[in-house]
């Protein structure tokens, strides 16, 4: 059983959609589409009643109504919150640490499609390195009983996490990204693993953002 990207060229990419109960690392730079993907990903669910939730560590609600209402086919996002579509603002802060955010994910009843937005903002109220790989590796644990989890990660150049073992404790990464063609700058999607699942590693696509939709097209960029 797979999960729906909402994407169809995304699903096909990743053999029918995200594997059941996996916990996928969503990576990219500033703007290259994180919140969006993950945005169109719980809609997807939130259209067939699934239970969604988007745990926002940055963006408070407004903000990402506001994202949605600039893209036609995230319009109606406002019609499931507060039904079966939940965004919950959780701002950091030296009363709300990392192992505080564990306890809280580790309280939520199963959910189909959860995202986190974003996972690496933990390492600022982490003790240590250490401790947030240790941290890191308990919150994964909690989020296994959801349908599919999307941990959004921010990154630098071609970097596929922060350097803290992000990539290797999820069971997928996607990384979004740029390619500085001269003709036109595009951005772009590869995925780099997806256990047991088939996939071509690290074959980027062409990722395209517009006013009306999200996709992912046919275009493989060699
Ligand atoms: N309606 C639209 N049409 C075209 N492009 C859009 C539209 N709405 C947003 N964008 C572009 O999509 C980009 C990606 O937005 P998004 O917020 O998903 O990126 P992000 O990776 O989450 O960024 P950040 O690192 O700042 O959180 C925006 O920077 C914007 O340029
Ligand atoms: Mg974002």
């Amino acid at each position: 059983m797979t999960v729906k990207t909402g994407m169809i060229k995304m699903d096909k990419l990743l053999g029918g959609g995200f594997p059941l109960n996996e916990r996928v690392l969503l990576s990219g730079g500033p703007g290259s589409g994180k919140t969006l993907f993950a945005l169109k990903f719980l809609l997807e669910g939130a259209r067939k009643k699934e239970k969604c939730c988007y745990v926002s560590l940055n963006e408070t609600k407004d903000e990402l109504i506001r994202a949605c209402k600039g893209i036609d086919t995230l319009k109606d996002a406002e019609k499931y919150i507060g039904k079966n579509l939940a965004i919950e603002h959780i701002p950091l802060s030296e009363s709300i640490t990392m192992k505080k955010f564990i306890d809280i994910i580790a309280a939520y009843p199963k959910i189909d499609r959860l995202v986190i937005d974003n996972v690496n903002k933990l390492l600022i109220f982490a003790e240590s390195e250490r401790s947030y790989r240790l941290n890191l590796s308990e919150l994964v644990k909690h989020l296994k009983p959801m349908g599919c989890t999307l941990l959004l990660c921010e990154t630098k150049n071609e970097d596929i996490d922060t350097g803290n073992g992000e990539s290797f404790e999820c069971d997928g990464v996607l990384q979004l990204s740029f390619l500085d063609l001269e003709e036109k700058p595009m951005r772009i999607i590869t995925i780099h693993k997806m256990r047991y699942t088939k996939f071509d590693p690290k074959v980027p696509h062409e990722f395209v953002i517009t006013d009306k939709d999200l996709k992912v097209t046919d275009t493989k960029i060699i």
